[in-house]
């Protein structure tokens, strides 16, 4: 288990996926087992429907079978590890440093008699506590976004990526003309300093030798996710605040409305980065 000593973003991230509010919002209105912003087919989609379908094509990027070994970093409940292990067999490890998360998602694989191909383990991925080269394939679903040094995020999958393994991830974003009134009321919702940007990921990927780069834009399946959170939440007010409490619900309708917005006016950037060490671009 990796012990978390600084008292930063890290440990925001923790406080914050630890407790029972947010346990409770996330894991009953963004669909269970899923965290992350979802493929939408019409604006009224179910998120239980739209969240499942970047998971298959993410996978769909990359060759998978039993002998692949996969970390997941941020791995919340652990939907993609047990898509991931059920569909190819594939041996995965979910980092993440919310107990409450790794309790449901340990408790899931178990029920689902995947356990056997899935290990959770505890832990920060700024400092990732594996040996080098120890992985085919780095998974990530919008959760560098916590981090406030995502360039150490990347040298730290750098270093425990095979020398022909891949790096597929999502994240939320901004783009490179966000004003800062904007982002403001974003981050503070979930308690940053900054977002990432498709340039920043880019730029250091290549600077530490990845030789593909490939960016899969799907910021409008950003803005069409925050808007089904808002209505799913707005929907079920009184039952959220039974759960999370009035202070936490109000807030979050308040955040979220200020995701749609800026989604809404071309502020966010959101989509898949698949990165390899030995392609050619
Ligand atoms: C939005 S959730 C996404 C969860 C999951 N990837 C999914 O898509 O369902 C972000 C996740 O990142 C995890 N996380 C945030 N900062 C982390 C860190 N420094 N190390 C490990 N996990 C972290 C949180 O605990 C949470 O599970």
């Amino acid at each position: 288990m990796n012990t978390v000593t600084e008292k930063t973003a890290v440990y925001k991230a923790q406080d914050y996926y630890n407790s029972t509010p947010a346990d409770e919002f996330y894991f009953k209105i963004w669909g269970g087992e899923h965290i992350h912003v979802g493929i939408y087919s019409h604006p009224a989609e179910p998120i239980k429907e739209a969240s499942p379908k970047i998971v298959h094509m993410m996978a769909g990027k990359l060759k998978l079978d039993s002998d692949t070994t996969v970390l997941d970093l941020g791995a919340g409940y652990g939907g993609a590890a047990r898509y991931l292990a059920k569909k190819y067999g594939c041996k995965i490890t979910c980092l993440n440093l919310s107990e409450t998360q790794n309790e449901r998602n340990v408790h899931f694989n178990k029920e689902q008699g995947l356990d056997h191909l899935i290990t959770v383990t505890e832990g920060n991925f700024e400092d990732i506590p594996f040996p080098d080269k120890s992985f085919d394939v780095i998974w990530s679903q919008d959760a560098i976004v916590h981090s406030s040094d995502r360039e150490l995020v990347l040298e730290e999958v750098d270093r425990v990526l095979k020398d022909n393994g891949d790096f597929i991830f999502t994240d939320l974003m901004q783009t490179y003309d966000c004003p800062k009134s904007i982002l403001k009321p974003l981050l503070d919702r979930i308690h940053l300093n900054s977002l990432g940007s498709f340039g920043l990921y880019v730029e250091k990927a290549r600077k530490l030798g990845f030789q593909k780069t490939e960016v899969t834009n799907l910021s409008d399946h950003l803005t069409t996710h925050y808007q089904r959170v808002l209505e799913e939440t707005e929907n079920n007010y009184d039952e959220m605040v039974d759960l999370c409490g009035k202070d936490y619900i109000d807030t979050m309708i308040g955040g979220l409305k200020h995701w749609v917005e800026a989604g809404q006016n071309e502020y966010l950037s959101w989509g898949i980065m698949h990165l390899d060490k030995t392609a050619t671009a």
